[in-house]
């Protein structure tokens, strides 16, 4: 990637524009806030500044300029990160892409440009073989129609133990990375023979999130084929606790309703789509992770789960409230009627799907109903039944006007007293592994986040030059950690100049590499003392060196004094001596201060 395309893209795009197209951001004073897409909190802390063009949260040190942001968010590398803001930006890379840039692909984008060259292969198959039409007029069957098959790239993979790798042979890949990939298989390790990992199935290419081909769930089509869906392991390019089927093609439906539909399988997330339920994705393949979720919060608060009516469905979907009230996200529930998938439901209904889509209730009042269907609220040993499954739900509802709203209908549908019900909450005692409580120890290690001293000198420093420069040499260079140490220098080095002017931006002129933590390190200090005056800028420097000074002072007496337990231990005088000497140093340098 040349520098060119970085630089193209930032002089296109905003911090304040990528940020918003996530975030909602309001202004205060010379920045933008909104809620930090990368944590849970209900009171906006995440900072956009335009002035310096980057976004941060101070809260879970998350963000960064428009790359460092974008790849969090999308959870993507900085590659990722370039090509989606090449897109916004309507920046031609390939143009900027030097030959020998070409040369060196890295592993993940020959793997990328692997599953795109085997993916239009088994389109192949299916289009235009006689295996294939056979499989078209499945699809046709599930009622998925010539567009969504095309949309989604669904293909057909030969029943064939090497024809597919024999075609990928062919393309210039070695045996070795057709198994790496996840495309076939060895018994040995040299992997000279081996034979295709897909045969004879529908072929479910799965989108990484912003839409390159990363791996496949291919589905089973006959009887004697065992799984049902056989899904690409894990490789380089796949990891699939953080992608969601789908997601690509249902980002801006997302956005725009604010709410997501989860349902399980590809096919609900192709027939759901084609019926114009287009903000869809599914879990793919596993039960749905915090990390998936993650991803949705920025996009929507809202998530609406269509899971199986059976017992793996109930559970699933109270694994997902689970996470999605520890991220304050909203769930609802939808109940395909007669026991039905989305997709068998479209095949018969069409569009009407929508409407179920729209009627989807809170998670809270389907459990709370789902509960009572189920056990019946007549013996008391059934009334007890569902109390004891109730209460592990009170415990995750972060909303106490929604507790006791449940609380006092609980009392009321099963004939308790609303003190009873109480009482049972407190004292049920959450597993010590609840994902629940890990939660709340993960929040606590975000609030406590803090800032050294150190850091806070030297963006006091940045934000306010001229005292700055005539503070700067009241600390050396050794006051600080290896990691400031190179911005402590940049900064020494221009106050010194006696070129410099106190009205430049200092943190413009800071090379690359340690630019956006400098830009950073100035923008908190923004957010923490707000509009102050050069005097107390000047006052809390001050104090700042003072404290830092005296904190070096502990430590390196402290040092000396146990060294000198050394030294008087093995009768080493000339140490000894040498070591008093530090010490007498150390105090008077200290009183001086
Ligand atoms: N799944 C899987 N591995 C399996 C079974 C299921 O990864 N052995 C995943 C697939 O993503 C599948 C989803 O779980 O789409 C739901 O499974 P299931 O309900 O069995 O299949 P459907 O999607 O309903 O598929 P179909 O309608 O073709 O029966
Ligand atoms: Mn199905």
């Amino acid at each position: 990637m040349s520098d060119r395309t970085v630089q193209d893209i930032k002089d296109r795009l905003t911090i304040e524009d990528v940020v918003g197209q996530y975030v909602q951001l309001k202004k205060v004073g010379r920045s933008l806030k909104g809620l930090c897409p990368f944590h849970a909190e209900k009171t906006p802390s995440f900072i956009v500044s335009p002035e310096k063009q980057i976004a941060y949260c101070f809260g879970c040190n998350k963000g960064g300029d428009i790359f460092s942001f974008v790849q969090e968010v999308e959870g993507t590398d900085f590659a990722g990160a370039i090509k989606i803001l090449a897109d916004k930006a309507g920046v031609e890379m390939k143009t900027f892409q030097n030959p020998q840039y070409k040369q060196q692909k890295s592993q993940k984008e020959k793997f990328l440009d692997l599953y795109e060259q085997v993916t239009e292969f088994y389109e192949k198959q299916l289009w235009k073989t006689e295996k294939g039409k056979k499989v078209l007029e499945y699809l046709k069957n599930r009622g998925i129609s010539e567009d969504s098959i095309k949309l989604f790239r669904l293909g057909f993979s030969p029943d064939s133990f090497d024809e597919t790798y024999n075609y990928l042979l062919q393309k210039g890949y070695t045996k070795k990375e057709l198994v790496q990939a996840g495309l076939a298989m060895s018994k040995e390790t040299t992997m000279q023979k081996i034979y295709d990992r897909f045969r004879g199935r529908l072929m479910f290419p799965i989108f990484d999130n912003i839409g390159r081909i990363v791996a496949f769930g291919a589905r089973a089509l006959s009887k004697d084929q065992d799984p049902k869906y056989l899904n690409s392991p894990e490789t380089l390019i796949y990891h699939k606790s953080n992608v969601l089927y789908g997601l690509s093609f249902a980002k801006t439906a997302i956005k725009q309703t604010a709410k997501t539909v989860i349902v399980e399988g590809y096919f609900d997330v192709i027939a759901s789509y084609q019926a114009g339920v287009k903000n869809v994705v599914a879990s793919s393949g596993t039960a749905l992770t915090e990390k998936q979720l993650r991803i949705l919060k920025p996009l929507s608060n809202e998530i609406i789960l269509s899971f199986d009516n059976d017992m793996a469905g109930q559970d699933a979907a109270r694994r997902a409230f689970e996470i999605a009230q520890n991220l304050e996200m909203d769930t609802k529930m939808i109940s395909v009627p007669d026991g039905k998938d989305p997709a068998d439901y479209v095949k018969e209904h069409g569009n009407e799907f929508g409407k179920i889509v729209d009627e989807a209730e809170s998670y809270s009042e389907y459990f709370y109903k789902y509960l009572l269907s189920t056990y019946g609220t007549d013996s008391l040993a059934a009334r007890k039944k569902i109390l004891n499954e109730i209460i592990p739900f009170f415990h995750l509802l972060k909303s106490s006007v929604e507790k006791d709203e449940y609380v006092r209908k609980l009392a009321h549908d099963l004939d308790f007293k609303e003190v009873q019900v109480y009482d049972e909450i407190r004292n049920y005692k959450l597993p010590s592994d609840h994902p629940a409580r890990k939660n709340d120890d993960a929040m606590v290690s975000v609030s406590s986040a803090k800032r050294h001293p150190e850091e806070i000198l030297l963006g006091l420093y940045l934000e306010f030059p001229r005292i700055g420069s005539f503070l700067i040499n009241e600390v050396s260079e050794d006051y600080f950690s290896d990691e400031l140490k190179p911005i402590y220098k940049v900064i020494h080095g221009k106050y010194n100049d006696d070129s410099f002017r106190a009205d430049t931006d200092v943190v413009d002129e800071f090379p690359h590499e340690i630019k956006e933590k400098a830009a950073l390190m100035s923008l908190y200090i923004n957010e923490k003392y707000g509009e102050i005056t050069e005097e107390e800028a000047e006052n809390e420097i001050k104090a700042l060196v003072m404290l830092i000074a005296k904190h070096r002072y502990t430590i390196g007496r402290q040092q000396i004094l146990s060294q000198l337990i050394e030294a008087e231990k093995t009768q080493n005088q000339a140490l000894r001596i040498e070591l008093l000497q530090k010490l007498d140093k150390l105090n008077s340098e200290n009183k001086a201060k």
